[in-house]
């Protein structure tokens, strides 16, 4: 696959351990400053400098990434403080990517690990990729690296609203029963998956009674397009527990959109050798998304591989999730993923850098 990995402000090509990952020197970019970089959290690459885009210095604060091969992309972004103590800390902005804004940083984000960087799925069409940093008055937007990465042409193709007319954001993407984060990289996944973050957790929330479970048994079933999901992922899961035989996963999102749910699953509990052992409805926000599901049934054998998706619409500002035992006693989960669905805007470069324009005055404005 296409790659390219940029470490904003830096003024050499740098390698970083231990993969020995090649980031470029900066280039691309429209405006703003180079600067010594804080990184705020241990799962943002190691990169010592950050490009940052004084408001002062005017409304140009984009990279635009030429000689992009057409196809399918994951781009990500990790932002960092630039490293100044005499500098108000933690600046709040919102990126865009080829014109369509996907993520609004929040007061904290420097504090919370999956916070600390910004990923969107998008296509690329003229060989060209834009992403644009735009200020909402509070700090100046930083930049630590960019990440392009190609992935299957197919990938998360989640149902009829998928393609060239949405922008896929990942909102959460966890890893359940090791408790440690990981990314495909150390979770010996392939380029075609495009590196994906996984945040690991040991149970679904903090006041339930599930519980890890793990096993080193082959998965079958791993790492097939379009997605190429790594077998570690299926390793491990949580499983509820007599006390609390249903599992249930609850997370804040912003009201009136439609999000993309993929669950994963494989059989990996010593104690369930059959079908009909366990079998569970899932719950999304209270509708059947999913009814009867029973892994072995489903899979035909056990340690193999089950990945299903839904799209939701949801109208509060939660998502949550249930896995609730029909049969048998316990539900079981390997992985969560979710993705907000936005739609594309197509507007062209001129019209991307008008709206900058007047986003950084409208700031501007609200500054004084
Ligand atoms: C970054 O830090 C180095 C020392 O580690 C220093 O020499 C350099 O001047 C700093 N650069 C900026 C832009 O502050
Ligand atoms: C996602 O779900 C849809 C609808 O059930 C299905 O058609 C599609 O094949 C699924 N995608 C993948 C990659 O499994
Ligand atoms: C959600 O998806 C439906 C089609 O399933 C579409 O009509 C609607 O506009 C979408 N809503 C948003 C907020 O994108």
């Amino acid at each position: 696959p296409f790659t390219i990995r940029i470490s904003c402000g830096s003024f050499d090509d740098v390698h970083t351990a231990p993969t020995n990952t090649l980031w470029y020197r900066d280039f691309g970019y429209t405006g703003g400053r180079f600067a010594n970089a804080t990184r705020p959290s241990f799962i943002v690459p190691p990169l010592k400098t950050l490009r940052y885009f004084p408001l002062s210095d005017g409304p140009e604060n984009c990279y635009y990434i030429n000689n992009v091969p057409n196809g399918h992309y994951q781009v990500r972004l990790f932002f960092a403080l630039v490293a100044d103590p005499n500098l108000d800390s933690e600046p709040i902005f919102d990126v865009s990517v080829e014109g369509t804004l996907f993520s609004s940083l929040l007061s904290g984000w420097s504090s919370d690990d999956e916070k600390t960087f910004a990923e969107a799925l998008v296509f690329v069409q003229h060989s060209s990729l834009s992403i644009c940093f735009h200020s909402t008055g509070h700090g100046d937007p930083s930049i630590l690296s960019i990440e392009v990465l190609q992935i299957d042409d197919n990938a998360y193709k989640f149902g009829s609203l998928w393609g060239k007319g949405t922008v896929l954001r990942t909102t959460k993407r966890l890893t359940c029963g090791s408790g440690k984060p990981a990314f495909d990289e150390d979770l010996n996944g392939i380029h075609w998956g495009g590196d994906r973050f996984w945040l690991g957790l040991k149970t679904l929330s903090s006041s339930s009674d599930d519980q890890p479970i793990s096993t080193e048994n082959v998965i079958a079933e791993t790492l097939l397009a379009p997605n190429f999901y790594p077998q570690s992922m299926y390793q491990s899961a949580i499983v509820g527990t007599d006390r609390q035989p249903t599992l249930s996963f609850e997370m804040d999102v912003t009201p009136n959109k439609n999000y993309s749910v993929w669950l994963h699953f494989a059989e990996i509990d010593n104690g369930i050798t059959a079908e009909e052992q366990r079998v569970f409805d899932v719950l999304i926000n209270g509708d059947t998304a999913f009814k009867d599901i029973d892994i072995i049934r489903m899979t035909g054998e056990r340690f193999t591989a089950l990945v299903l998706n839904k799209t939701v619409a949801v109208s509060g500002t939660t998502l949550k999730i249930t896995l609730q035992p029909v049969e048998g006693t316990h539900a079981i989960v390997s992985a969560i993923e979710v993705f907000d669905i936005i739609p594309a805007e197509m507007k062209t470069l001129t019209q991307e850098g008008w709206c900058l324009t007047l986003s950084k005055l409208s700031s501007l404005y609200f500054k004084q």
